[in-house]
């Protein structure tokens, strides 16, 4: 049979954003496509995986501002905390790029030109809400107000989230931009838009006969695009914008979602500097528009339409390759519900890897995934029972109780007769890389779970540890059966390999050298050496998951929704919208108001917003933490703040608060305090509360 040539295949997963922390939604997407290249390179095809930080956009602009830092400050430590999250969760990018890159600004002009040379670009004029306290035209998501279809209040600048209604935010009434909780004006401001329409025809074929779409997918398009005209594509956005500057549109900036795709086309080029090769390689159209490789993109189902219309209409009109699978997942529900930070289910990478084991979630996702657009629940109870079961359990647990018998003696000469069970096991590889191709890695994880029922029956059957107390008259058949049991845990482990990379790399050590190849799944070992057995999976104990539960949990209840936004400020309305409730008397009671003091008085004292750069614990004090804030450009205070036990640390950094900044400094035994963060606290409470200014407010600002 002649064999069969090696493939090429990019992979991506979606870039992620660079003004939010990863989380373990985020991480559904980045294990599943980590796991399919994993596979890809473990059957001998040349696989790259690309990724990148998605840096522009208003969102960005608008955190690096609250925070007091430029936006390439705030996107470069948000890159170190992802790229910290992703080596914890084994996730192996063989390029992690940024959209903030000269490679994008270059691609992004050569996709912008092929646009523009074929027609594609007219210019408009769009009446945007603008908000002149904070200087900005108003993306959807920064305004609320009342929906102008059924009067709900308090509802985004697009949608009605009680009505379903959609409109343009220039049509709420009683608009408020909830980053300065000013009354945005209406400007009018010159975009840029592509005539999607003028390629519906390519579109409805791309996206129906290419292969590269479930059936399903193509029937959701045709229900709610493909069906009537395509809409022109709002494409620029006006000064201030953080992005790339349009070179022949001075003062006008690619929307983020334009140089983030792109970003794929970057990372990519990156890659090639590295490693060799040229763009061509991956993304230039063969003869008769075949493709110079596979492209798989892995992404949610909300940015469907993203990679499924816009982006395959960019790369079309510049002559580059189409995808060949979009690959489009769900979301993920913790407990049945969506992540909620005051149940303390939302959960992030770096406080999962605080207490649990990266390999379990990988294998419980593994699990879970089955390719299609279903969200998967992460029910904690079921997580730890399944890696209890499966990994410790039935995997693990195989050479636990077989490999200390060939720490001696190795494995046996010659392979015993093992009833057929590694042969089985040899032939079902089949059906678990046809799973795995096809992104079931559930039907994959339940055929190798399947193989290990088998292996522990044969171990049962056997009772190895009986034959160890037989003394040397059963030595040789002791050596056959823990033979025959380590190679039928090497062979699931082979399979397991794309999930379970670290498990992997200790089997490799344990026994015939590291797992480089799936065919390593079709031949026993014999006559080789096998090393210490050292523990390799840690069961989930309740106590871990009450733990992480804990730790997500925010140190102050949250505002609730509506409560955070400013809108809600209004005063409440005849409907009752409000709820009137009944405070306890207890803590002014505790602590009567002090005495009268003058505005002077009061002016005396100088609060002013500070944005917390440090915590750390002072080992020495019960009470007390060193804060270090920032009251903006070079002005640091360091405090020292008893608030020892009500607030980790490390969940301070980056948090508003407003300090006393003119308080005499203050010599304690640990150091010299040079002000106060301003908290309450009190008769009844069971906490110490800080005080955070409403979103938009910059440190150094003074209270009055
Ligand atoms: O939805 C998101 O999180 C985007 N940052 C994904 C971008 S994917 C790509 F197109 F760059
Ligand atoms: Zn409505």
């Amino acid at each position: 049979m002649p064999a069969m040539p090696i493939r090429r295949i990019l992979v991506t997963s979606a870039l992620p954003y660079a003004n939010g922390q990863i989380h373990l939604g985020h991480l559904v997407e980045y294990i599943q496509t980590d796991i399919f290249v994993r596979f890809q390179k473990l059957r001998g095809q040349q696989a790259i995986y690309l990724c990148a930080d998605d840096t522009h956009g208003t969102a960005i602009m608008i955190r690096a501002r609250s925070e007091g830092r430029s936006e390439r400050e705030l996107i470069a430590a948000m890159r170190s905390d992802h790229l910290a999250d992703f080596a914890g969760f084994q996730i192996e990018f063989d390029h992690y790029g940024s959209t903030d890159s000269d490679a994008n600004r270059r691609l992004c002009a050569r996709v912008w030109d092929s646009l523009r040379a074929k027609g594609l670009v007219v210019s408009r004029e769009v009446r945007q809400l603008f908000d002149a306290q904070a200087g900005v035209f108003l993306a959807d998501r920064f305004v609320r107000g009342t929906c102008p279809r059924c009067r709900a209040p308090d509802q985004y600048g697009d949608a009605c989230e009680k009505c379903t209604a959609t409109y343009s935010p220039a049509d709420l009434i009683d608009p408020v931009s909830t980053l300065s909780g000013a009354i945005p004006e209406i400007r009018s401001a010159e975009h840029l838009f592509v005539t999607l329409e003028a390629m519906h025809g390519f579109l409805q074929q791309w996206t129906r006969d290419s292969g590269a779409l479930d059936p399903r997918i193509f029937n959701y398009l045709s229900g709610h695009f493909l069906g009537e005209p395509l809409r022109d594509w709002d494409i620029s956005r006006p000064a201030p914008y953080f992005g790339f500057e349009i070179p022949d549109a001075p003062g006008h900036y690619w929307y983020v979602w334009f140089d983030a795709p792109v970003g794929y086309i970057a990372a990519t080029e990156e890659w090639c500097a590295i490693h060799g090769g040229s763009l061509a390689d991956w993304w230039q159209r063969g003869g008769s528009n075949t493709p110079a490789a596979e492209i798989h993109h892995f992404i949610g189902k909300d940015i469907t339409y993203f990679h499924t219309l816009f982006w395959p209409a960019m790369l079309e009109a510049a002559q580059l390759s189409l995808p060949t699978k979009v690959r489009i997942h769900g979301f993920l529900t913790v407990n049945g519900e969506k992540m909620s930070k005051s149940r303390g289910t939302f959960l992030l990478a770096r406080t999962y890897l605080d207490h649990l084991d990266p390999g379990a979630l990988r294998y419980y996702y593994a699990a879970k995934l089955s390719g299609d657009i279903d969200d998967i629940d992460l029910s904690l109870e079921d997580f730890a029972a399944k890696v209890n079961s499966d990994l410790v359990g039935k995997v693990v647990n195989l050479a636990s109780r077989t490999a200390r018998w060939l720490e001696a003696s190795g494995l046996a000469e010659n392979y015993p007769d093992d009833g057929g069970l590694f042969a089985q096991a040899a032939t079902d590889g089949t059906g678990i890389a046809a799973a795995y191709e096809a992104c079931d890695f559930a039907r994959a994880m339940r055929q190798v779970m399947a193989a290990a029922d088998r292996a522990n029956a044969y171990v049962d059957a056997e009772q190895p540890w009986k034959l160890a107390k037989a003394g040397p008259a059963a030595a040789a058949r002791l050596r056959d059966v823990a033979t025959v049991a380590l190679n039928l845990f090497r062979q699931i482990v082979v399979y397991l390999a794309p999930v379970l990379p670290k498990l992997a790399a200790q089997v490799g050590e344990l026994v015939g050298g590291p797992i480089g190849s799936w065919d390593e799944s079709q031949r026993p070992l014999v006559g080789l050496p096998v090393g210490t057995f050292h523990s390799l999976a840690r069961r989930v104990e309740p106590a871990h998951i009450e733990a992480l539960m804990t730790a997500s949990m925010p140190a102050s209840p949250p505002p609730s929704a509506s409560a955070s936004s400013p809108a809600s400020a209004a005063p409440p309305t005849s409907s009752g919208a409000s709820e009137v409730t009944t405070d306890p008397a207890e803590p002014l009671a505790a602590e009567p108001l002090a005495p009268e003091c003058t505005i002077d008085d009061f002016a005396k004292v100088d609060l002013r917003v500070a944005r917390i750069l440090a915590a750390e614990e002072v080992p020495e004090a019960k009470k007390l933490l060193k804060i270090t804030v920032s009251l903006g450009g070079e002005e640091r205070r360091t405090v020292f703040a008893g608030i020892k036990g009500f607030h980790e640390p490390a969940a301070l950094v980056g948090r508003l608060v407003v300090v006393v900044a003119n308080l005499a400094p203050r010599q304690m035994r640990f150091g010299l305090s040079e002000g106060m963060i301003v908290a309450a606290s009190g008769a009844g409470a069971t906490g110490v509360y800080l005080l955070s200014p409403d979103s938009g407010a910059l440190p150094g600002m003074r209270l009055h």
